[in-house]
């Protein structure tokens, strides 16, 4: 089953949100029967059925795992996409319903945002200041008390892996650590990128011990991946034309796709180079357009959250 929920305020672009629901309903649909058809021969109790719905809270059939995702890539069984129409901090819907239902809830602590928290004389208009500065460990942001965003975190089972970027402080992530310890294990790894900034463009892990790395932005610890057995691949260049708007990435948003399982990928409808690169791993793709998305910020994996994988707690990096 894979359930899809639009979330107003939890993400950016409205339209693409409404686009990628509409796609899981028609293209996962489709390989959702598929799988049902093939489970159905080994187990009776498959199920498949994709809803779509915008905030409306039903019961599920599912009682014991309301919220459950160690990685990048189990089987998807249901995603919350944002909806960028009135942004805000969205209701608390959908975790007091998780919450009734035995998932833990925890509130994350909330910068205060105060002054202290940014560097006033931070160099914004020179990429070469800020090459520097990243490479010396400086970003916009101070140490002055814990903030990060969770897209700047990459999930493979036990090993969770973290950039400080302009977004995500030292602190923010030593509060993660503390609280994931001792079943989790958080590693900072950096790039060289003069505006780190959300990790799911420049190091997307998309299966176990698979994992596509930016090549503009070579992973400063890329031999701790290799020696553990991983394979890394360099993704093609983007196509996404010179003239397209993008206000607030990179046109590497190629990259930043959404696994469905292992064995499939939602990507962007436009980038054959890159959906070429995934046959030949394997992967089939599903193909959507969201370049008028990609102006507001974000691609497949920035616009969802997954509530639900369907797989169990491994260990992938040793
Ligand atoms: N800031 C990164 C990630 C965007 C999702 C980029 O622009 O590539």
């Amino acid at each position: 089953m894979l359930r899809v929920r639009c979330l107003r305020g939890g993400s950016r672009g409205a339209e693409a949100a409404h686009l990628i629901g509409a796609m899981f309903g028609r293209a996962v649909t489709g390989w959702v029967q598929r799988t049902q058809r093939a489970l159905q021969s080994t187990s009776s109790a498959a199920v498949a059925e994709t809803h779509l719905e915008d905030e409306h809270v039903t019961e599920h059939a599912q009682q014991d795992c309301p919220v459950s995702s160690y990685n990048e890539w189990d089987p998807l069984e249901e995603v919350i996409v944002g909806l960028a129409e009135n942004a805000r901090v969205p209701p608390f819907t959908v975790e007091v319903k998780y919450f009734r239902r035995g998932a833990k809830w925890t509130t994350a602590p909330k910068p205060t945002m105060s002054d202290e928290l940014y560097d006033q004389d931070y160099p914004i208009r020179t990429v070469e200041d800020r090459h520097k500065l990243a490479a010396q460990g400086k970003f916009v942001t101070t140490e002055h008390e814990p903030c990060f965003d969770a897209a700047d975190f990459m999930r493979a089972g036990r090993d969770l892996f973290v950039q400080r970027s302009q977004v995500t402080n030292y602190m923010g992530i030593e509060w993660m650590r503390r609280h994931l310890a001792p079943e989790y294990k958080v590693h900072v790894i950096s790039f060289k990128d003069p505006n780190p900034m959300h990790i799911d463009a420049t190091f997307n892990i998309i299966g176990p011990g698979l994992v596509l790395s930016n090549p503009d932005r070579p992973c400063k610890q890329i031999d701790m991946f290799k020696k553990a057995g991983w394979t890394i691949v360099k993704p093609p260049t983007p196509l996404i034309p010179d003239d397209h708007p993008l206000w607030m990435s990179s046109k590497w948003l190629s990259m930043n796709v959404l696994m469905l399982d292992e064995k499939r990928v939602m990507v962007d409808a436009n980038e054959t180079t890159i959906q070429k690169m995934f046959e030949s791993l394997g992967i089939k793709t599903v193909k959507v357009s969201i370049r008028h998305a990609n102006s507001l910020g974000g691609g497949f994996h920035c616009w969802t959250t997954d509530v639900r994988r369907r797989g169990t707690l491994q260990s992938y990096f040793h």
